[in-house]
């Protein structure tokens, strides 16, 4: 099953990208949405402290897996405040 991501940003109010999730991706959904150059902000790098990596207003991005994040879903949305 091909599962996809949408990346919203809210002060453009656009889809800023829209992603293929590889389930083989072994990281963090912070890792996922950087390797394919999406800004998401930090300044602990993934350490869980500065809560810079926020989605979808509660989700820390460096916190949740890709593979956890995605679970069955076919299609996800992630919303960025900045983007
Ligand atoms: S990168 Fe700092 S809390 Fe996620």
């Amino acid at each position: 099953m091909k599962q996809t991501i949408h990346v919203v940003g809210l002060a453009s109010g656009k889809i800023v990208a829209k992603l293929e999730a590889t389930k083989t991706f072994q990281g963090t959904l912070m890792d996922f949405l950087m390797n394919n150059r999406i800004p998401i902000a930090s300044s602990c790098a993934g350490a869980g402290t500065c809560k810079k990596c926020i989605i979808n207003g509660v989700q820390l991005s460096c916190q949740i897996s890709l593979k956890d994040f995605m679970g069955d879903k076919e299609t996800a949305v992630v919303e960025v405040s900045y983007l």
